[in-house]
């Protein structure tokens, strides 16, 4: 090994395995190993969140053998560190050749030829990968503690974290399990929403908190069972602060994230209904203490208690919004929803710029049923940190399932339903 040369490798080390190893001891024989432990913010800009925080992979990489210095890598794009270390060498498997690496790699060599250093490509090591381990684990699933904590590390990992309602078992694994690629990146969601409208309707009951914290426990246990993604509870008005207490115990203690609550009093109904004459919105101060007396009631420091305005949607305007949000915030808030109804969401806007001067801030939540046209990125923006799709997949599968049944009543076979479903053969095998 030559001592006067310095070697680069990054890595995500998040599964470390026999093909990280190989890697280092080929590194070694170049000179000294410095390691680019990529953030949790480069791993998430591309792909999940890994299993262990930055600081735990960061420990288990300066402790393997070979390994010189660790330092972290903040991109996906090996520039920054390449340039500032100027290695004689950057070691990675020749997996990269192909694929969605394919243009990561060519920056480094270009890099590279800057000072003259070389790309040194060692085989890949077969019958080994970190996608394999990576399924392996997600059978194993997860415990509430690594679930709950979750939320919080996507919040400080990703600009913006992406939510999906889920209402039992099976819609809970769509959320967990779909995925595309979108520009060379693995898109999926982050995390799922227990809507209390696509909850309340799959047990057909209006969305009026009709169904109780027992009821709605049992479709958060179905999705707990079958996946591992963080979980945020929509609360509804979160009862009485007295029931509130209880509520936030229960969720918590089952790794439940989250739990939102509207500042909403007396007969609750579901936000986007045309009419609002029934919907009073509480005073600032009963809900600044049923805020309080959640917070009180948590036993970690990770469960979050979000907070959402009504302002918007019941006519009293955007200075209210701000007014309510900067109490909310002093009881304790973790999180701000902001909800609003308008389908151009321009008093969502103007709350989100005045918010930006806010002395003391937490993540603004929104949610864009109504103003569906808004992309991720206009959001993020604005200062939108978490986004919530509340209804879509219930929303999407009712109208298929009404077709299918006007159907087969009309032609008084399934035949013609079929083309509405899908094949015998990929629901049997659906659940493995
Ligand atoms: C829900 O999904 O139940 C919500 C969001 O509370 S909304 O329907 O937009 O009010
Ligand atoms: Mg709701």
């Amino acid at each position: 090994m030559n001592k006067n040369k310095t070697v680069y490798v990054a890595m995500s080390a998040d599964l470390i395995h026999p093909g990280h190893l190989n890697i280092i001891h080929t590194a070694e024989q170049y000179g000294e190993v410095v390691v680019g432990v990529l953030t949790d913010t480069a791993i998430a800009s591309y792909k999940r969140l890994p299993y262990m925080d930055f600081e735990q992979r960061k420990v288990i990489v300066e402790n393997l053998k070979g390994v010189h210095e660790v330092i972290p890598q903040e991109t996906l794009d090996y520039v920054p560190n390449l340039r500032m270390l100027k290695p004689d060498y950057v070691v990675h498997g020749d997996d990269w050749k192909e694929g969605v690496q394919r243009e990561t790699r060519q920056k480094v060599i270009d890099a590279l030829a800057e000072w003259g250093g070389e790309l040194i490509e060692p085989h890949y090591t077969p019958g080994i990968s970190s996608t394999k381990l990576n399924n392996a684990l997600k059978e194993i699933g997860t415990t509430p503690d690594i679930r709950l904590k979750k939320l919080r590390r996507l919040l400080h990992a990703k600009p913006i974290v992406r939510v999906m309602e889920a209402h039992s078992g099976l819609t809970g694994l769509i959320v967990e399990k779909t995925k595309v690629v979108k520009d060379g990146k693995n898109c999926e969601f982050d995390a799922m929403w227990l809507s209390s409208l696509t909850d309340s309707t799959n047990k057909g009951k209006p969305d009026i908190e009709c169904v109780d914290l027992t009821s709605r426990q049992h479709t958060v246990n179905d999705i707990l069972e079958v996946t591992t993604k963080p979980i945020i509870y929509d609360g509804d008005s979160g009862g009485i602060p007295e029931h509130f207490v209880y509520t936030v115990k229960s969720l918590e203690r089952l790794g439940v994230s989250a739990i939102i609550i509207e500042d909403k009093t007396g007969l609750k109904k579901n936000s986007l209904f045309e009419s609002d004459d029934l919907q009073k919105q509480d005073s600032i101060e009963n809900i600044c203490h049923k805020i309080k007396v959640g917070k009180d009631a948590q036993v970690t420091d990770d469960f979050m208690i979000i907070a959402r305005i009504e302002s918007l949607n019941l006519g009293k305007g955007v200075d209210d919004a701000l007014l309510r949000a900067e109490a909310y915030i002093d009881a304790g808030a973790d999180g701000i929803m902001i909800h609003s109804k308008e389908k151009d969401p321009v008093n969502l806007f103007a709350f989100c710029d005045k918010y930006q001067s806010f002395s003391k801030k937490v993540p603004l939540v929104a949610v864009p049923s109504m103003y569906s046209h808004i992309k991720e990125e206009e959001l993020q923006k604005r200062g939108i940190s978490i986004v919530i799709y509340a209804n879509h997949l219930l929303r999407s599968a009712y109208p298929m399932m009404t077709k299918t049944a006007e159907s087969i009543l009309l032609n008084e076979r399934a035949e013609e339903a079929d083309a509405n479903c899908m094949p015998i053969k990929e629901i049997i095998s659906l659940i493995q």
